[in-house]
């Protein structure tokens, strides 16, 4: 059973730039750390818990939609991998693959989402547990879109996990099977999270200010 994602309430302010190790590049053009990098990694342990504990007995397809779900992906396979050793615990076979999405511009979707992917690679789906890896989910509209183009390739299963997803109104209502935060909507950056392919080796999830997102417009 999945756990119910941390919410990180409003205008949470708990963590400066000043009291946290932040590359002093990037400082200028943040706000505040919303989640740090010791919590995030923190909550993935746990989410891959869960998942080892559904998946016993099947053998997982971990698909990581780049760019923004490297990290995670990354984190939460070294954690599937740790519970695989550990003795006494059944262990559960994975192999990954990535998939590429893309839709926003500066802090905007525009609306339509390129999926670079070939035939091929989404025929080699078919009948497998499909575990689709997001950064995050604001409208919603490309996990939907993925989980279409997917699923017209018959896997034999099909959940998704995400790191965050935002609170906002003119969501599609989409809700990941398994969620590492629920966030205000703000535009956030780090832990491979990019604006504009700026800020994806930041370390914590951060907020964007004015001047950082003035200085790196498209
Ligand atoms: P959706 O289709 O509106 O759900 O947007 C999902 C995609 O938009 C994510 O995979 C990100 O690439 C991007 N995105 C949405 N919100 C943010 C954000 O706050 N920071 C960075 N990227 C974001």
């Amino acid at each position: 059973m999945a756990s119910k994602p941390i919410i990180i309430p409003d205008n949470n302010n708990n963590y400066s730039i000043e009291q946290l190790s932040v590359p002093t590049h990037y400082r200028e053009y943040l706000s505040n750390v919303m989640i740090p990098r010791g919590l995030i990694k923190d909550r993935i342990e746990k989410l891959a818990q869960e998942i080892h504990e559904d998946y016993q007995d099947k053998s997982i397809h971990l698909v990581c939609v780049l760019k923004g779900g490297e990290k995670i992906f990354a984190d939460l396979t070294n954690s599937l991998h740790t519970l695989n050793s550990r003795y006494g615990q059944k262990s559960i076979p994975i192999t990954h693959d990535f998939i590429k999405a893309s839709s926003y511009i500066n802090t905007q979707t525009s609306g339509s989402v390129n999926v670079s992917t070939d035939h091929k690679q989404l025929e080699s789906l078919k009948d497998k547990h499909i575990l689709l890896v997001e950064d995050i989910i604001d409208t919603g509209k490309t996990i939907v879109a993925l989980k279409e183009i997917i699923s017209k390739h018959n896997p034999k299963s099909l959940k998704v996990i995400s790191l965050l997803i935002k609170r906002i109104n003119h969501s599609n209502g989409f809700v990941p099977d398994y969620c590492g935060f629920s966030i205000p909507n703000e535009f956030v950056v780090g832990y491979c999270l990019d604006y504009n392919e700026h800020f994806r080796d930041l370390q914590h999830i951060c907020v964007l200010n004015t001047l950082g997102k003035n200085s790196f417009k498209a």
